[in-house]
């Protein structure tokens, strides 16, 4: 039994996924921890060293001695919240779940990782005068904390010319270490630190044999400064990968400072003690936006086991804000992540560039891919062969049809371009294209669903088709002697490409955890995005010694950790507008503001299924706006005591939530609050009858205003408000109105969706309705 136990937690750790698509290859992680967190909520005392003896007590109690206690400690969280990490075994992590003031004892977990066009996609550009960016003056004074793989300081993306003094709200350091000290941080990189004791725990000294790493905030993977770079990065002129998307690089917020908290490693994954001890020392150290593109996939851990919920929960007490990204395990449903309510949650977008490139094959027949072949002429013709007529001896046909790694004969393969077609197995071109190159192909078409995504192995001329091109390409090669094929160079549009589309790999809701919070909350380009890379990345060419590739200064890269800084670039630019928000009103901001059709008036469609319009589950209440999130009319806010309410409603015990709020509270489980957590969005999972819901909007707009009401009901359902109109003035700032759901159906549902409007003849206040009927057992027996 103890076998298959460890079988099967290997095989949930070896799909950790990686949120930059590309990467999910490299990282895997084998866990078997014996490290724990002990988290025991807010603060017992001001002083961070009182916290910390309270720490050493409990340790030193249960091990025995001060000593044991000393090297079993990882660290102590104490600034923002409090608890520590340790070593222990399981019977003393029990026991010290038994003390006074313990919330949880949770096993350490492993996490995983999850721009030129994309700003001026989103009309976020220095030339319009009413623009957020120069009404936010650029995010100046905004602190954006990026937990991830560290930062390479010297991209241009981080020089800090013509910035002014690090804000003064700033406490934080720049922790030196291998290749990294004080000179590298600026006024632009205002801090750095780096937290490694949890990942060592758990899998002995880093050992940087295989890998290139630094004991530092440097970053030798690239993911880190590809997503600060977007949240913040300087403009740098001229950025392009290999020639492709050439233009001027720059970040979301472009005068916001970064201060990068390292977290993950080169050689697998992230560690939640470590994670949390980021997230302890950036409350206190002054961030005011935390960016976080990682994650584990379901079973999601509930919301007090989870490091990610435990310390985005303090951050917002803080009014920090928190975009996490909500994972690549799309189209399928309910695989979003990071689903807690006071998180912003994103999902990942396309923009409208392109990458067009011709095919033609040896009968002057041409088609079109997607593709980053940069020669400057066209190829000369070769000869080409699909992979599965190349397979090797040992390797079954279906593995060597998609190019699987390791699947194809050298033999055969040298010379050739290879067509491989996706398979439910295998769905990376990345894969295919490493495969091929090992194989020593001399280029390769891979024949997959239609997306947007052309993220690209290096070293290789790649093309990307849809199934119906990849299809003729096959006829096309059935059907001739000595089929052949040349690709001419790839050309870069932009605005000839219907955006934006949801990116298939997007994680789609409902949450697994819980079904009445919608998430993801919002979409964000997360398609083919350039930023800055780490030059140190070897990631690029596992067991390709022998032909080492530049290094690159920028990637274009595809994932929902792209789509992640961008919201948390734009949350900077907003907190710069609206200093006094809290992260409830500008997440409110951002998401009844978002658009659900594109420049042309359409509706945004869902890539990973034919021509499906986009829905809830797919992209949260729309696409960014961040123009119009400036100026939302009304906001629904909330505060920590309603995301309480919401925990009591889950049936938390009472004692636990007093501990991590500090707050007293005397809560009963009730489903009510559940649904009266005042989102922006209602969702009724099990909707039998009849419920009603409130909801409370603030005016941030002009003082006197009238709002009507506007519903689209769920298809199934009968929707009434109550009152239809609301009216504010200079003593009226807050309305609280009531949404009753009448469920029409008599079969199980499905979920369905429509949507709320506020309008007072300006602003446009939208959010999603999710409905699912489920069968009244009254009507069933007859
Ligand atoms: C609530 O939690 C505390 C500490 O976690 C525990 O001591 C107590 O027994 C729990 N109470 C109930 C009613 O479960
Ligand atoms: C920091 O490192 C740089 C080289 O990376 C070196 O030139 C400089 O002297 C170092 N500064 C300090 C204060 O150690
Ligand atoms: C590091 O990894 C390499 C290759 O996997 C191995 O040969 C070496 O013994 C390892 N070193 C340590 C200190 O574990
Ligand atoms: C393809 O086009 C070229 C140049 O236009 C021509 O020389 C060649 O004969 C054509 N091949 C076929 C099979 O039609
Ligand atoms: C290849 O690209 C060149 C330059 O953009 C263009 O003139 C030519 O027509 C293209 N060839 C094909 C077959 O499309
Ligand atoms: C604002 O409206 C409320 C109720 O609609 C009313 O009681 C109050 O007198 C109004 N205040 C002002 C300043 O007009």
């Amino acid at each position: 039994m103890a076998a298959i136990a460890s079988v099967s937690r290997i095989r949930a750790a070896v799909i950790l996924l990686l949120f930059t698509l590309l990467q999910s290859l490299y990282l895997l992680a084998f866990a078997s921890t014996n490290v724990h967190i002990v988290y025991m909520g807010e603060r017992a005392y001001d002083e961070p060293e009182l916290v910390q003896d309270l720490h050493h007590g409990i340790l030193s109690d249960v091990l025995g001695s001060k000593e044991a206690a000393k090297t079993s400690i990882l660290y102590s969280y104490k600034h923002g919240f409090s608890g520590f990490a340790a070593v222990l075994t399981h019977s003393q992590a029990k026991l010290i779940a038994g003390y006074h003031g313990v919330v949880r004892v949770v096993p350490n977990r492993i996490l995983s990782l999850h721009t030129t066009r994309s700003w001026d996609f989103l009309k976020v550009k220095p030339q319009m005068v009413d623009g957020i960016l120069s009404k936010s003056h650029s995010g100046i004074g905004s602190i954006i904390g990026v937990m991830d793989t560290g930062i390479w300081p010297e991209s241009e993306s981080f020089k800090d010319e013509g910035m002014d003094e690090v804000p003064s709200h700033w406490n934080g350091i720049c922790q030196e270490g291998e290749m990294f000290n004080q000179s590298n941080c600026n006024r632009k990189l205002i801090g750095a630190r780096w937290y490694i004791k949890g990942y060592e725990a758990e899998y002995g000294k880093l050992n940087t044999s295989d890998e290139v790493e630094f004991l530092s905030p440097r970053d030798a993977v690239g993911h880190g400064t590809h997503t600060s770079s977007t949240a913040a990065g300087a403009l740098v002129k001229n950025a392009n990968s290999i020639g492709l998307a050439q233009g001027l690089a720059r970040g979301g917020a472009p005068l916001a400072r970064i201060a990068m908290y390292k977290v993950c490693w080169a050689t697998g994954g992230c560690s939640s003690a470590d994670l949390l001890a980021a997230f302890d020392d950036a409350i206190s150290d002054g961030v005011d936006v935390i960016s976080v593109s990682l994650g584990s996939p379901p079973p999601l851990p509930s919301y007090v086991d989870d490091a990610l919920a435990i310390g985005s929960f303090h951050a917002i007490a803080r009014g920090i804000s928190v975009v996490c990204s909500g994972g690549n395990a799309g189209p399928y449903p309910q695989t979003v992540i990071n689903t807690a309510p006071w998180i912003l949650d994103v999902a990942a977008s396309t923009i409208d560039r392109a990458f067009p490139t011709v095919i033609t094959l040896g009968n002057n027949q041409t088609l079109v891919g997607q593709a980053f072949y940069t020669r400057k002429k066209a190829s000369e013709f070769q000869p080409i062969v699909p992979g599965d007529e190349i397979a090797a001896a040992d390797a079954d046909e279906d593995s060597a049809r998609s190019c699987d790694l390791g699947t194809l004969n050298p033999t055969l393969a040298r010379g050739k371009v290879v067509l491989c077609f996706q398979s439910r197995s295998q769905r990376s071109a990345t894969i295919a294209g490493i495969s091929v190159r090992n194989a020593l192909g001399s280029g390769v078409i891979f024949a997959q669903s239609p997306t947007k995504d052309v993220t690209y192995p290096r070293g290789i001329p790649s093309v990307f088709v849809d199934l119906t091109v990849g299809t003729s390409i096959l006829n096309y090669i059935e059907s001739s002697r000595a089929p052949m094929v040349k690709f001419n160079h790839t050309k870069t549009t932009i605005g000839q490409q219907i955006a934006p589309e949801v990116a298939y790999f997007s994680s789609r809701g409902p949450s697994s955890l819980s079904p009445s919070v919608l998430k993801p909350d919002i979409a964000a380009p997360g398609v083919n995005i350039l930023a800055s890379w780490s030059p140190a990345s070897s990631l690029e060419s596992p067991g390709n010694n022998q032909n080492k590739l530049p290094p690159l200064n920028f990637k274009l890269e595809s994932g929902t950790s792209m789509a992640c800084p961008h919201i948390s670039g734009v949350v900077a630019l907003l907190r710069a507008v609206h200093p006094t928000w809290s992260p409830a009103a500008i997440k409110s901001a951002l998401v009844t503001t978002a658009s659900v059709t594109d420049e042309y008036g359409q509706s945004i469609i869902a890539e990973g299924a034919p021509h499906k319009k986009a829905d809830p589950f797919d992209y949260g209440a729309g696409h960014v706006n961040p123009n119009k999130a400036m100026d939302p009319g009304l906001v629904y806010d909330a505060n920590v005591a309603d995301y309480i309410r919401f925990l009591c409603s889950l049936g938390y015990n009472n004692t636990a939530i007093s501990l991590m709020t500090k707050i007293r509270t005397s809560c009963h489980a009730s489903t009510k609050f559940l649904m009266n957590l005042n989102l922006p969005s209602i969702t009724i999972p099990e909707l039998k009858h009849k419920v009603t819901v409130s909801r409370t909007v603030t005016n941030v707009g002009p003082v006197n205003s009238v709002y009507r009401s506007l519903i689209e009901a769920p298809a199934g359902s009968f929707v009434t408000i109550e009152p239809s109109i609301l009216s504010f003035n200079s003593t009226t700032k807050k309305q609280k109105f009531k949404v009753t759901f009448i469920s029409q159906l008599r079969v199980q549902g499905r979920y369905s969706f429509g949507y709320l409007i506020w309008e007072d003849g300006v602003h446009v206040v939208r959010i999603p309705l999710i409905v699912r009927t489920v069968i009244h057992y009254s009507y069933s027996d007859t």
